[in-house]
């Protein structure tokens, strides 16, 4: 496990900071990306879990379930995962904060927000990140799954995550990141940029869930570096920002609001 720290004080980056440049194959320039990833989404929904579970060789689960545990997520709770896509983050807080607790799951897409609807005690919400429909501090955990990439400004993001945490509140982000070392990064690189999506067109809905993967790991290709994240939640006000790395590529971000 790899900890990444940056000291308190560094430059902020500039707001509002996209996580990476317009990705021009996919759509024409950045005032077309959030349609794009919404469309994208809405199609691809059907499809999510199981090219999850296939390209995670089974670990999608577990692993969410893991971090949210390490963080020391328990019953009575008040969590708010945002992108949650099919819930699969949420569902797993939902089951550690019991009765007493709550997980309010939003998502831009009404297609993602349809399936994650089978997880029974969920409160689904559609928005968007950086204009989140909450009143000023009002969860303890925020917690975000491989979403980060899909922000259109990490600084407008990162204030609204602030903004709705309560003092003392933590947040959780679970990223992909590209591989540190060359031969990682080659393999990486042949099995999310080639394998997957290959996999994906034959096991899910045929040329969207291809373009899912293959826009993912485009993503993960030119997304800014884990520093420059690090900067941004202490610019947002976020205290104690690190992260961690598993496996070459599995990073987590957390942070606390002070
Ligand atoms: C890769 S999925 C992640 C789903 C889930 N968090 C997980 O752990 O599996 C990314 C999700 O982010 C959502 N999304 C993308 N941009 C968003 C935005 N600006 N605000 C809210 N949700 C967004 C998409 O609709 C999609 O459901």
């Amino acid at each position: 496990m790899i900890q990444g720290v940056v000291p308190e004080g560094s430059t902020p980056p500039p707001h509002p900071l996209p996580p990476h440049p317009a990705l021009t194959a996919y759509y024409a320039g950045a005032a077309e990306r959030v349609g794009f990833v919404r469309r994208l989404f809405d199609v691809t929904a059907g499809d999510y879990d199981g090219i999850n579970q296939i390209f995670s060789f089974g670990t999608a689960r577990r692993h969410r379930a893991r971090m949210l545990r390490e963080i020391g997520l328990g019953p009575g709770k008040m969590v708010l995962d945002v992108a949650t896509g099919t819930g699969m983050l949420a569902a797993a807080a939902l089951s550690l904060v019991g009765p007493l607790g709550s997980v309010t799951a939003l998502d831009l897409s009404a297609g993602m927000l349809r399936v994650a609807g089978r997880h029974r005690g969920l409160r689904l919400v559609q928005g968007s990140m950086e204009a989140l429909p909450f009143a000023n501090a009002q969860f303890e955990l925020l917690t975000m799954g491989y979403a980060l990439r899909h922000a259109a400004s990490l600084g407008g993001a990162f204030a609204e995550f602030a903004r709705v945490l309560r003092p003392g509140g933590q947040v959780l982000l679970l990223e992909i990141g590209r591989p540190g070392s060359r031969l990682a990064h080659l393999l990486a690189g042949a099995y999310l940029g080639r394998v997957v999506p290959l996999l994906s067109r034959l096991a899910g809905s045929g040329r969207h869930a291809e373009t899912l993967m293959r826009y993912y790991w485009d993503t993960i290709e030119t997304c800014v570096s884990p520093e420059t994240i690090l900067t941004a939640l202490l610019a947002a006000g976020f205290q104690n920002a690190r992260c961690t790395t598993e496996f070459g590529l599995l990073k987590t971000y957390r942070a606390t609001r002070p």
